[in-house]
């Protein structure tokens, strides 16, 4: 779980959002509609996108997550977190884990993606509150930040 081994027993039934929020305290997966409709509990499993409500936590058994505590480094936020907050990308932030989580792995490729395209990938989340526009407007800016960091000049030239 965002790169550190957690060894326990659990029930065979127990959800992985319920496992990451209640065993491990990492509230920051929020939990909406409870049966894969909202998109908001999303996590990153092997770095894909899934519903933490419709996981069980038996089934990421030595498997890698990924959740939003860890996109940024201490009190650096992560660029996806900046661009949200540039750009206006929430208001009450309940939802806001779960299109970060969604949209990082657009974000590592950092490949240019039209707003078409944005909105196909986000096409799983709901909001409640910014009409999705600014979200996308978010997701823009930090693709051009990404693409920007990916094309500067290393050291060895
Ligand atoms: Fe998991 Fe809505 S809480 S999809
Ligand atoms: Fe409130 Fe999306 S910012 S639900």
């Amino acid at each position: 779980m965002n790169g550190e081994a957690h060894d326990r027993d659990v029930e065979p039934r127990l959800l992985l959002s319920d496992f990451i929020r209640d065993d491990l305290g990492l509230t920051g997966t929020n939990v909406g509609c409870e049966h894969g409709v909202c998109g908001t509990c999303t996590v990153l499993l092997d770095g894909a996108p899934v519903r933490s409500c419709t996981t069980l936590a038996v089934q990421v058994d030595g498997r890698r997550i990924t959740t939003v505590e860890g996109l940024s480094h201490g009190e650096e936020m992560h660029g996806l977190q900046r661009a949200f907050t540039a750009r206006h990308g929430l208001q009450c932030g309940f939802c806001t884990p779960g299109f970060l989580m969604t949209l990082l792995p657009a974000y590592n490729e950092a490949k240019p993606l039209d707003k078409d395209e944005i909105r196909e990938l986000i096409s799983g989340n709901l909001c409640r509150c910014t009409g999705y526009q600014q979200i996308v407007e978010a997701m823009q800016l930090a693709l051009e930040e990404a693409s920007e960091l990916a094309n500067l000049p290393t050291q060895d030239g």
